[in-house]
């Protein structure tokens, strides 16, 4: 039996996406100071494919949070596990994730960096899972939205694995049982 049920955004259609993406940025941000802060461990290697698709300078961070309580009465409010090293004042942000669930964690991040005076925070995520929100919050840049399905691939794991699938999976049902 296959480990994975389903591809449901192949490799070359996440290339062709980040490549869109990275010259969309590189328009926008031409001549700005950019910092691209990749949020652990999901956003790696979205942000490792997107920067190398950029035709401008960017300075690049990570920051690592985890969510305080059970996921299924989250509060909203993340523990910063590894703060960004850099100090971002007076620069232009772009967060990376992943994939936008509920939104808690991108909203929080996004008022955190705020109260450093940047001169201003946008988002950026590979997945947007629009059916689960909690909360209101702007994606500036976008690559998919998909259902309401648990995916991992392209850098989202079940269990710690399955980041390093070149695609965006479902996983079998076997593989929650076992
Ligand atoms: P929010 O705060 O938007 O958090 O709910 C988004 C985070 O939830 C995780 N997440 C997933 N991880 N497959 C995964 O591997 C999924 O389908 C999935 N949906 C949500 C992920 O850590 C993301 O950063
Ligand atoms: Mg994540």
């Amino acid at each position: 039996m296959s480990v994975i049920k389903k591809v449901l955004i192949s490799r070359d259609e996440l290339n062709e996406k980040v490549k869109e993406l990275g010259n969309k940025i590189s328009m926008e941000y031409e001549g700005k100071d950019l910092i691209m802060v990749g949020v652990l461990k999901g956003g790696f290697i979205f942000l490792a494919d997107l920067i190398r698709e950029l035709k401008i300078p960017v300075e690049i961070d990570f920051i690592s949070v985890s969510s305080y309580g059970s996921s299924s009465k989250s509060s909203g409010v993340v523990r910063i596990i590894k703060d960004i090293d850099v100090s971002i004042t007076n620069k232009h942000v772009i967060i990376v994730e992943d994939i936008i669930d509920t939104g808690l964690t991108l909203k929080y991040l996004k008022e955190m960096l705020y109260t450093r005076g940047p001169l201003d925070v946008k988002i950026i995520a590979a997945l947007d899972k629009p059916s689960r929100r909690k909360v209101d919050i702007d994606i500036d840049y976008k690559g998919f939205t998909i259902p309401d399905e648990f995916v991992v691939g392209y850098g989202l794991d079940y269990a710690s694995k399955y980041r390093n699938l070149p695609d965006v999976c479902i996983l079998n049902e076997e593989i929650y049982k076992s």
